[in-house]
């Protein structure tokens, strides 16, 4: 019995284990999955969340990296645009100023003396030389006391050289050169009295005395006389074109010409010369401006951004002759660094005109137009201009 009931008892506790074992058994793997999902998801979650991490860190780093560039570029351009201290420097001057009296506006190698504008002579006129005493053989003076301006002269010695060497030609003559104004008077008188010229001839060719370029010294008139003594025209000189060239390049111009005589007054002279200097018979060949039309391009220059009026006057538009020969124009804020300057002053009221001269000049000159003006010629660097071919 006790047996059975121990048995019994056994079987109940068996089925009771049975069952309490599987309840067991289930609740253990109940608990067992829970747990194996909760991990997993854990680790899913977590490795999510570091993903998400790195990937919003880096977004975080790279906007904010934009935003600060951008912010710091904008606040670059704000603070210098809008709190940069105004910059105060003056701009650097380039130019020099240099006082010339006024009165020397009717000197030097630019003067126009033409029909309109007489030459006023000065007081001494010590820069004279006798063209026979301080000639080369290279040319010939038809009377031993005519004079020239001397570094006119020198520099004709030079011309004449050139042409010997280039055409073994000695056949220059000259024949006229500085007229005093009762030069001028006589030879006035006596062409208006010869019947073979006249008041017409007198009227074409012969400037009224006190009008004449000849007073300066500056001009010359040439005959061609050949090594047989015999004379030919200075318009059928063989070697014409190759002397003209010549005379350019030093600074000497073919003042008459009958394209040009409704503005000169005086009809074609091939054989008159005038000296005006270099770049200015460059530039007076090439663009085929007679001397009365430079001067006064020169002022239209200076006219174009100053009035008669303007106390201190600017440095007008200038012409600029490049070491190519190319002519151009430039102002103050666009000054090249070499070849030549060309520009034109105003005369001052006053006893003394300003005149402004690059920093930067090798030299310079400051010649009178003879018009109420300066021509003022700047060598920025020495160039050898190109020759010209000066007749067709
Ligand atoms: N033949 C020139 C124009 C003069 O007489 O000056
Ligand atoms: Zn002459």
């Amino acid at each position: 019995m006790d047996r059975n009931k121990r048995d019994n008892n056994s079987q109940k506790d068996y089925s009771q284990m049975r069952f309490g074992q599987n309840d067991v058994l289930k609740g253990a793997a109940s608990r067992y999955r829970r747990r194996k999902i909760s991990r997993s998801g854990i680790a899913v979650i977590l490795c999510s969340v570091l993903f998400i991490a790195v990937i919003a860190a880096s977004l975080w780093h790279l906007g904010t990296r934009i935003v600060d560039e951008a912010a710091a570029k904008l606040n670059y351009e704000e603070v210098e645009t809008l709190f940069a201290p105004e910059d105060k420097t003056p701009p650097p001057e380039l130019f020099d100023k240099i006082s010339v009296d006024s009165s020397a506006s009717v000197k030097g190698d630019l003067i126009l003396v033409n029909y309109q504008y007489p030459y006023a002579f000065p007081e001494t006129e010590d820069h004279l030389v006798n063209i026979y005493d301080n000639k080369t053989d290279n040319y010939g003076v038809s009377y031993s006391n005519y004079l020239l301006d001397g570094h006119v002269l020198s520099v004709l010695n030079s011309v004449t050289g050139e042409l010997f060497e280039v055409t073994g030609d000695k056949c220059v003559l000259i024949r006229s050169a500085y007229r005093s104004l009762a030069d001028q008077q006589s030879i006035y008188d006596s062409y208006l009295a010869d019947p073979n010229y006249g008041e017409q001839y007198v009227n074409d060719y012969v400037a009224t005395p006190g009008y004449s370029e000849h007073h300066t010294g500056l001009a010359f008139d040439i005959n061609i006389r050949l090594a047989d003594g015999s004379y030919v025209l200075v318009r059928d000189y063989e070697n014409l074109n190759t002397l003209s060239s010549i005379l350019v390049s030093h600074g000497f111009v073919q003042r008459y010409e009958d394209a040009k005589s409704n503005i000169t007054k005086i009809k074609n002279e091939p054989w008159h010369y005038r000296y005006v200097g270099i770049p200015h018979s460059y530039v007076m060949t090439k663009e085929h401006y007679c001397l009365e039309e430079y001067v006064e391009y020169l002022r239209a220059l200076w006219e174009g951004v100053n009035t008669d009026s303007d106390v201190d006057a600017e440095v007008g538009t200038m012409l600029h002759v490049d070491a190519a020969g190319e002519i151009s124009t430039c102002t103050e804020d666009t000054l090249p660094s070499e070849g030549y300057l060309i520009y034109y002053v105003k005369k001052s009221d006053e006893v003394k005109t300003e005149v402004k001269i690059p920093k930067s000049a090798k030299s310079y000159t400051v010649s009178g137009d003879n018009a109420g003006g300066f021509i003022v010629t700047v060598t920025l660097s020495e160039v050898t201009l190109p020759e010209l071919k000066t007749l067709p």
